[in-house]
């Protein structure tokens, strides 16, 4: 099945089912400036949650483009993207648990004709907020369900997004890829095994900015089901850069690529998707907020890249691959294209000035402090990186972990300081008179 088809199945599915599809919100999100990006489908639903009734009625259904970077170091294995697709149903105040997850049962068993005894299920083993939830297993074992399984807060917890907010127990949907494997293996110990496609999460508590926990006015339900994964799964690959998501722009690297690595691959290939839809939102690479976030996502693949050996500005190229794919889900892609092409070149060609300098400098740095027998990274030399050669601190952090050291966080934000001081004291004095 080609993600195309998932995406249509999935929204008649669900309207089917009385839910109105609705539009989706940008990645830059609108009116909330405590995240950055959009995460979760349910992101731009929050005011929802807490009552404010949606045009659209109780019952919603959409397909998000999210951004998460809090993995990226894990990108280029081979389940971990920045930018995905999201795959959504909501009831607001409307059902509950048991037909949210017969819902997502007979979506995955009959719908999709995955085999049920592929599945396995987490649910919220309680604490001292919230009881173990012995509701959700329940209608799971009624499924036929088998494999249940118990975690903790850190597992089966969902929310709030930022700091407070809508957030509740949740039950995980997983497929196991060694049906064979032994009886005893969980999602908490063997994270390969198992892959999470789906997440009902049971919107009953509004988390305040004290840690505290308040009841929300009516009881929702949050659902996301990871498009890329499931698309690989249906398409019997082990990971979304074997599925047509992915495939044209692989091809498109490895033609410009001169050596082969799967994994700087990777990279590239996420990097420049999730690049192209930050910039089709007019972001512009910077030093702070969004703009820091697609300047290291384009610095990391223009690293990547030349571990590839790529020459010269590539990523306009493989940009308007992934738009000619995307373009027609997506059309602001297409009206954007130009611009974003201008702004990647631009960008990755001040790079490319100063990358082999700069990984000459770390280099040298790097055996110095070797040679004297330390394992930190002086502070001021990761900013002289930053400053002089253009390298984002967690990239400077990356190098730094090939060589088997570490940054000195602090003293990088010292000497950042330091050179602020004194640039407005320079600019004071150029004023002065
Ligand atoms: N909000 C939940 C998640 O992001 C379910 O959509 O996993």
């Amino acid at each position: 099945m080609q993600s195309h088809e998932l995406r249509q199945r999935y929204l008649r599915f669900f309207q089917e089912r009385n839910h109105a599809a609705i539009a989706v919100a940008p990645l830059v999100p609108e009116h909330d400036s405590s995240v950055l990006f959009t995460t979760a489908g349910m992101h731009p639903l929050v005011p929802c949650f807490r009552g404010v009734p949606h045009l659209a009625g109780r019952r919603l259904v959409d397909i998000q483009p999210c951004l998460r970077t809090n993995d990226i170091l894990e990108v280029g294995d081979a389940q971990h993207l920045t930018f995905f697709e999201m795959c959504g149903n909501w009831s607001l105040g409307d059902y509950w648990k048991e037909q949210s997850i017969q819902w997502s049962y007979a979506f995955l068993t009959e719908e999709l004709g995955i085999d049920p005894q592929r599945l396995l299920v987490t649910c919220f083993a309680g604490d001292q907020h919230a009881p173990r939830d012995e509701e959700a297993a329940t209608v799971w074992r009624a499924l036929g369900i088998q494999r249940i399984v118990f975690l903790p807060r850190e597992d089966n917890w969902w929310g709030p997004v930022g700091t407070n907010g809508p957030c509740g127990p949740d039950t995980e949907i997983f497929y196991d890829r060694e049906p064979n494997g032994t009886a005893d293996q969980t999602p908490a110990t063997h994270p390969q095994r198992f892959c999470e496609i789906w997440n009902n999460v049971f919107m009953q508590y509004d988390q305040q900015e004290d840690g505290t926990y308040l009841p929300l006015v009516q009881q929702s339900v949050d659902t996301g089901l990871g498009l890329e994964r499931v698309v690989a799964l249906l398409q019997g690959v082990e990971t979304p850069y074997e599925t047509d998501l992915f495939l044209p722009l692989i091809a498109a690297i490895r033609s410009i690529a001169t050596q082969s690595n799967s994994f700087a691959e990777r990279v590239v290939a996420d990097h420049v998707r999730a690049a192209t839809f930050i910039l089709a939102e007019g972001v512009r690479p910077g030093n702070v907020a969004q703009g820091y976030v697609v300047r290291r996502l384009i610095r990391r693949a223009v690293r990547y890249g030349r571990e590839l050996g790529m020459q010269g500005a590539f990523l306009a190229k493989l940009s308007a691959v992934v738009i000619e794919q995307m373009g027609a889900i997506y059309p602001h892609l297409v009206s954007m294209q130009q611009r974003i092409a201008m702004v990647l070149e631009d960008e990755e060609l001040r790079f490319q000035r100063t990358i082999a300098r700069g990984e000459k400098f770390f280099h040298q740095t790097a055996d110095r402090t070797l040679a004297h027998a330390e394992s930190i990274l002086a502070g001021s030399e990761a900013f002289h990186l930053y400053e002089t050669y253009g390298f984002p601190l967690e990239l400077t952090e990356e190098y730094a972990e090939q060589r088997g050291l570490v940054v000195d966080r602090i003293g990088f934000q010292n000497a950042f300081e330091a050179h602020q001081l004194r640039s407005r004291e320079g600019a004071k004095q150029r004023f002065a008179n």
